[in-house]
This record gives C-alpha cells, structure tokens and sequence, in this order.
C-alpha cells in the first residue's frame, strides 16, 4: 500500500503566497489551535522571526522550513520595493543580515541554522556564477520550496521505516508534537503511526499533555483526531504509571538537535521518559530527518537548551497559577543520553548504537549545518 504524504486534516502548515499586497509567507498559527484554525501571512522577515520566537511556528523541521521561505521573503520584498536599487552587494549583505535574526529567534532546533545556511550558499553560488538580483529573487524562492518539499519527502519515508516497527494492536505513548503540525509533511514521531494506521493496523496513542506549553493537550490530540487514530490524553506525571499497567509497547518522540554520539535534544521531559521507558523495559524511538543531526556537536552537553519566559510556568491560558515573584526554571528542552535511546529512526534508514558509526554512515553524502554544499537549484513547485 502506498502511504500519503499529506495528513488527513487536509491542514497545511506553511506555503509562499502571491496576492495583490505582494509575496508572503503564509503559516498556520500554531498558537490558535486547538480552537481556530488561522492562517497569517507574514510579509517582512521580522515578522517570520517573531512567529518563530512567539511559537506560532513551532517544531523542529518546520522552523527550518520557515526560515527558508523568510530568507527568500526577504530578498524578494527588497526586489518588490525597488529592483534597480538591488545591486549583488546589497543583496548579499541584506541576506547575512536576515540569516542572523532568524538564527537568533531560537537557539536549540538545528534545522533553523542549517536551513538559513543552505538558503545563503544557494545565493552565494548564484552570485560567484554572476546571476543577476532578479534571478537570484528567483533562485531563492525554488530554494526555499525544494527544502519543504524534501522534508515532506523526509517525513513519509521516516514513516516507511517507523512503521516497520509497529504490531498491529500496538499502544504507543508520544511527547509534545511532532506531528503534521511541526514539519512540512506527516511529522517524524507521528508519521509511523499514521503509516501503520494506513496499512491498516489498530493503534491507540497515549499523548502527554507536555506542560508548560502544552504541545501534547492542544496540538498532537488535535491533528490524531483529525486522523481517526485513537488517542488518551494524559498530563505527564500519569506516564510512569500508564507505563506500568497500561500495556505501552513503544515510546515515539521527536527531536529539535542530535549530536555526533546520538544524544537527543527533544521537548522537556523527553528524558524523564526515556528513563522510565527503559525501567519498564519498553523501546524508546527517536524519530528525526538527518536536517536534525548535527555530526559537529560531539555529545548533547553542547547542545544550547533554550531558556523561555517564566511566564508560561506561572499560568496557563492567561491564568496565574503560582505566586507573584516565586522563582521559576523553565528550560524548554532537555538531552536523554544515547544509552537511552533503541533507535533513530531517519529517512534513510534506522540507526542504532554505536552512534558514533551509525549516525556518519547514514548521513554519508548529506549536506550539514558548516559543510561546503553544492546544491543544485530543481524545479520545484506548489505543495507537497
Ligand atoms: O518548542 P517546540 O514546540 O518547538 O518543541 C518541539 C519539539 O520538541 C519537537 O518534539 C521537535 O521539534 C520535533 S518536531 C518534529
């Protein structure tokens, strides 16, 4: 059977768009989920950082695929306002300039570098070949499509290999979102299941509620609703227990950065699970495309961990729930050591330990964040 590339809810969640105001780069605000389903279209690159930073763009592959389309927004809205005033310098510094407010809007996800830099060599190849600005305007927009069609492509055979790993009757537990919602395509932890549940095998999820933000409760119960795949909802301390008399055959979660020796970098929490996975005896499967590895980090210790607001410990929906001044941590990701971790699950295969050898292997040929990259430009068009 072949597995569809699209999610069920027909939902997407970032396009180019051309309308009588310009280009812009139109994205599904993640932040007015699960109750409206919003699309905004972001038309300067201040504003894609912003939804970046705010998290109505959120997940690890599609905050590259973001940024991609916002490097491209930003040369073409510089085209729009004035073509005879874009010489090859300006172009060139303006995009060095954008390139560090998007790499700035998030620290930890290393799709976002590696997607910014991608995005600069296309326009540095173009330049050296001396391709005229509107040709690089050009360039730049099938760049930017060519990255989300590819992680489109990443997500479904993610899934092929994902599903192979699923019984039917299976009951797997699952931790923020990567689902439809955080990529171009079917997700990375979701897209096995939603392959399995294709081929026809009956599945129940249970979905951690994944505070303080609440990815799990508002996000991945959303789009599993959409798929018809059943689900249970639980807050995260209820894992241990669900674990232990819930009959969970299989941990599946994402990842924001893997180092070289296959340490991961997920949604916090992720480590307090991989623990209990391995207490109980039950596989825990990491689920990223190799735009998440980033074989110049030798362990997840140089990973950076991102530090958001207090603001999202001390209330939920606009609520207080703690008392004004107490002192809060709120590290919005943390690393499980890769003795935690049974596999990674990639779009060009599964690595296991040792990581140091599986990982290199896999990504053998593939282009990572500092590496020289010839690129070269497809004919890449409309969604995927
Ligand atoms: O803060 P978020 O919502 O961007 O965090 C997302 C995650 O941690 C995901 O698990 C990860 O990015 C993988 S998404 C396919």
């Amino acid at each position: 059977m072949v597995a569809d590339a699209r999610h069920p809810s027909g939902v997407y969640t970032v396009c180019w768009e051309e309308d009588s105001e310009g280009s812009s780069v139109c994205v599904l605000d993640q932040s007015a989920l699960p109750h409206q389903v919003l699309y905004l279209h972001l038309r300067h690159e201040e504003e894609v950082a912003e939804a970046i930073r705010s998290l109505k763009v959120r997940g690890a592959p599609l905050i590259g695929v973001t940024a991609a389309f916002g490097m491209a927004l930003a040369l073409t809205r510089l085209w729009q306002a004035g073509a005879s005033t874009l010489t090859p310098a300006r172009a060139r510094s303006h995009l060095a300039r954008v390139a560090e407010l998007l790499r700035q809007a998030r620290p930890t996800a290393v799709n976002l570098p590696w997607a910014v830099e991608r995005m600069l060599r296309c326009a540095d190849q173009a330049l050296a070949a001396g391709r005229a600005p509107g040709e690089l305007v050009a360039l730049l927009q099938r760049e930017a499509q060519a990255v989300a069609d590819e992680d489109c492509a990443a997500c479904l055979a993610m899934g092929r290999y994902g599903a192979e790993l699923i019984p039917d009757q299976a009951t797997l537990l699952t931790h923020c979102n990567a689902g439809a919602l955080a990529t171009a395509g079917l997700g990375t932890a979701l897209a096995p299941m939603y392959v399995a549940h294709q081929q026809g095998k009956h599945l129940h999820i249970f979905v951690d509620e994944t505070r303080p933000v609440l990815q799990g409760a508002r996000l991945t119960a959303w789009e599993l609703q959409q798929s018809g795949i059943p689900l249970t909802l639980i807050t995260d301390n209820m894992a241990a227990h669900f674990m232990r008399h819930g009959g969970i055959q299989a941990v599946f979660v994402g990842a924001d950065r893997v180092a070289a020796n296959g340490d991961v970098a997920n949604k916090i929490g992720t480590y307090g699970l991989a623990v209990l996975a391995r207490a109980h005896d039950i596989p825990f499967y990491v689920v990223a495309p190799r735009s998440t590895i980033d074989l110049t980090l030798s362990s997840g210790e140089q990973i950076p961990i991102e530090q958001r607001d207090p603001s999202e410990v001390t209330s939920i929906g606009g609520s207080a729930i703690a008392p004004p001044g107490v002192y809060v941590a709120n590290p919005a990701f943390d690393v499980t050591p890769h003795s935690h971790v049974t596999a990674l699950i990639t779009e060009a295969g599964v690595a296991r330990a040792p990581y140091t050898q599986s990982l290199p292997a896999l990504c053998a040929g593939y282009h990572h964040v500092g590496e020289v990259h010839v690129h070269g430009v497809g004919n890449h068009t409309g969604r995927c």
